[in-house]
């Protein structure tokens, strides 16, 4: 088995096991409506086995920075649509991240008000607000009876990601955002039912897990995790209890599949003390685990021989190559990364880096 062998993802024939990585590219229109330009960028990689999309904020609340998309309007759906449409037309799959930012926001997002968190704590860094760059500052913790409204601003998010035509979900848990607030005791100081124990931080993440399973089956839902992630002020005492927790409780749900960003200095790299993390959580969780995080294809070759991964998501060198699956056949050198486009510049690296053939 190699990365190029198809692979049965519970019902979804993929082609190979080279997964999209969902990737942030800043070029929704007003009204958080994705661009059209998406179903050209999305349909020119849809010969991976899976594609995931940008993170999509799952309400108004959830939104943390300028020009990413939503999927809570009905004018944000309609948007997804032709994205959709266009990926299946070209017989690729896709899945919606759906993310809520939690404390890595600006109240200028919020008309003022303060974005939320499970605990008042400051993030040190920058929010890139309507206005340009600002500091992030402290969030208000939410009251204990807003924590369900949140679980169901993503139960509207995934029955909106129906609507638009996804084949299926993936729960942002990582980087430091809402879910991973929670989870990590760096960033919850929470004394009620979600603070606290590895089982009271988890009860929000996971709530937010049945919630979308209610709507899309677990044999449609993914998690993505960073266990290892530091930026953002984030941290953890015990990553490796806390995540392995946490990955056996998405096997108990039978959650579709476990996808590990690793540190990006490469998979082999383990934080210093601490042993490298997705074959670990492997052993816990039943489903298929996608394995990220500077991988190339003798690396993601390696990691799957070995049964630490099932798929690889890619993503800045997808972001760059169309035609990854085709060059990684073919041996084929890559496009360098423009990282001036990757959050601006509209088609310019968007949907102009050449492929090896001519599109079609
Ligand atoms: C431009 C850019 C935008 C990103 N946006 C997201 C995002 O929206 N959601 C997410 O989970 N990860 C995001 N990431 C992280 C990637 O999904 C991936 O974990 C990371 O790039 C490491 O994989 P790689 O070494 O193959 O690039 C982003 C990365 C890049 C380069």
């Amino acid at each position: 088995m190699t990365l190029l062998s198809p692979y049965s993802l519970r019902g979804l024939e993929l082609p190979t096991r080279v997964v999209l990585a969902p990737m942030t590219r800043s070029r929704a229109l007003a009204g958080n409506v994705p661009n059209p330009l998406a179903a050209t960028y999305y349909a020119q990689r849809a010969p991976a086995g899976l594609l995931i999309s940008e993170g999509t904020q799952v309400s108004p609340q959830g939104v943390g920075y300028i020009r990413t998309p939503g999927i809570h309007s009905s004018e944000q759906v309609d948007g997804w649509r032709p994205i959709t449409d266009a990926v299946h037309a070209a017989g690729g799959r896709i899945f919606a991240q759906l993310w809520h930012v939690g404390r890595v926001s600006h109240p200028d997002f919020h008309g003022g008000a303060l974005p939320v968190a499970p605990s008042a704590i400051a993030v040190a860094g920058e929010s890139f607000t309507p206005e340009g760059r600002k500091p992030l500052g402290a969030p208000r913790a939410l009251e204990t009876t807003e924590v369900l409204e949140v679980v169901e601003q993503f139960r509207r998010a995934a029955e909106n990601a129906r609507a638009a035509g996804f084949d299926g979900v993936e729960l942002h848990g990582a980087n430091g955002y809402l879910l991973d607030q929670f989870l990590r005791d760096g960033s919850n100081l929470r004394t009620d039912e979600y603070g606290g124990s590895i089982e009271n931080r988890a009860r929000f993440p996971l709530a937010v897990v049945d919630a979308v399973i209610s709507v899309w089956g677990a044999d449609r839902v993914g998690y993505k995790i960073s266990p290892y992630f530091t930026g953002l002020s984030m941290s953890d005492s015990t990553p490796v209890e806390t995540f392995s927790y946490l990955a056996r409780e998405l096997s108990r749900r039978s959650v579709l599949y476990l996808h590990v960003a690793e540190p990006v200095s490469g998979p082999a790299a383990a934080q210093p003390g601490l042993p490298r993390i997705t074959p670990i959580l492997r052993a816990q969780f039943d489903g298929t685990v996608i394995a990220n995080g500077g991988y190339d294809r003798a690396l993601a070759d390696a990691a799957i021989a070995e049964g630490t991964a099932d798929l690889v998501a890619f993503g800045v060198k997808f972001l760059a190559n169309p035609d990854l699956p085709e060059r990684f056949r073919l041996d084929a050198p890559l496009n360098p990364p423009q990282a001036a486009t990757f959050y601006a510049g509209e088609e310019k690296g968007y949907v102009d880096y050449p492929t090896l053939r001519p599109a079609a």
